[in-house]
């Protein structure tokens, strides 16, 4: 068996330079700990890094597409069409604000929304469309907004997995509708917990900003108002000083993180995995910040389930991931009438995706060992 006395391998880890790490300890010090200072740093430079588009951070990703939700006038009775092929949290915001997912299936090609299917699935109902960018890679921006455009519908990118991915040159975030962005520990670039939304307006951003706490407005020094119906969804200063240091270094980790997923593409190449049929993503070293690395199983042809060619994985030495099972089979969703076979490429993907090992701080060693892990076990279970 491919050696296990290297560390453990995560497949993922947060890389926090000492910068940071003094930067939070100085904010912990300065008397102001929650939304502040730091804060308003962060938003103008993730607007800035954006060309200049208004931005607001939130204490979550899923907050932020739900405040985008509401700032799009997404509500009771509207359809919002996304894909099954995501984070359950894409739909469930779309139930938060009383609108009704739709679901598109994916190309498996691109494992992203297929958008030759979006046009069908658009009803008098629909108000928005929410893609999401698996792994970081965009649908193709044109067709989605040529769509978008000649129905009239809003868009709200899920960018949360695309932070420093772009499009034709562009960076995801500096052009289109409503992009919101995650900033979880997982993420290519972290505050902890967090996320930031682009917008187009100073009145979407002011709705914004109401949205975040509680639809307060103050008036002066003593005078508050109270006008829409706001939350509680604040970035604290800590979690922005630790944003701060991540967004400073953005474009050495989608760099690295290319490094990584090109030697994956050369580790694997002619090797027992790819034989046996292993599903490898799609090539892209244009557009992609490589935010993960999924394989697909051939189950068909492994003598392991998926659970156990993760433990296999596991006694390597290897962590791997689950990004997702099609969300629609949740029970949550099943009890709204989604069940097997309504989309058949989310679900052979979701039953079958694995994700490997990618982070800054691997690497091209781990890399080989990690293809090595992989070509052993199809070796012997194929
Ligand atoms: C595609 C996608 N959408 C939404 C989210 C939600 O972000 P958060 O975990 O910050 O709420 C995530 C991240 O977890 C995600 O990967």
């Amino acid at each position: 068996m491919t050696q296990t006395s290297r560390p453990f391998l995560p497949f993922v880890k947060p890389d926090i330079d000492e910068e940071t790490i003094q930067g939070v300890v100085d904010v912990l010090r300065s008397g102001w700990i929650t939304t502040g200072p730091q804060n308003q740093q962060f938003e103008a430079e993730l607007s800035a890094y954006f060309g200049g588009r208004p931005v607001r951070a939130f204490n979550s990703g899923t907050c932020t597409m739900e405040i985008a939700l509401r700032i799009a006038g997404v509500g009771d009775g509207d359809e919002v069409i996304t894909t099954p092929m995501t984070w359950v949290s894409t739909a469930n915001v779309i139930l938060e604000v009383g609108a009704t997912p739709v679901f598109v299936d994916i190309d498996p090609a691109t494992r992203n929304m297929d958008l030759n299917l979006l046009e069908a699935a658009i009803t008098p109902r629909t108000k928005a469309i929410m893609p999401v960018y698996l792994a970081g890679l965009p649908v193709d921006m044109d067709q989605l907004y040529e769509i978008a455009r000649k129905h009239k519908l809003r868009v709200i990118e899920d960018a949360a997995q695309a932070f420093g991915s772009t499009w034709k040159g562009k960076r995801i975030g500096s052009f289109g509708d409503l992009v919101s962005f995650s900033f979880h520990a997982n993420k290519n670039v972290t505050s902890i917990e967090g996320g930031a939304l682009v917008m187009n307006n100073d009145d979407e951003a002011e709705l914004a900003r109401k949205y975040r706490l509680q639809g307060i407005t103050r008036t002066g020094m003593d005078g508050m108002d109270c006008d829409v119906l706001g939350g509680k969804y604040n970035l604290t200063d800590v979690a922005a000083r630790v944003g701060l240091g991540q967004l400073r270094q953005v474009e050495r980790f989608t760099q690295k993180r290319r490094e990584l997923a090109r030697a994956y593409f050369d580790a694997f190449e002619g090797g027992a995995a790819v034989k046996l049929g292993v599903g490898l993503p799609p090539e892209n070293f244009t557009d992609s910040n490589w935010h993960m690395f999924q394989i697909a199983l051939p189950l068909d042809r492994l003598k392991l389930t998926r659970a156990e060619f993760m433990e296999q994985m596991k006694a390597r030495g290897v962590g791997t991931g689950l990004h997702y099972p099609a969300l629609h089979l949740f029970t949550l969703y099943r009890a709204r009438g989604f069940k097997e076979g309504m989309f058949p490429h989310s679900e052979r993907y979701g039953a079958s995706t694995v994700t490997l090992p990618l982070f800054t701080q691997m690497s091209t060693d781990d890399v080989a060992h990690v293809v090595a892990s992989i070509n052993e076990i199809c070796a012997q279970h194929g």
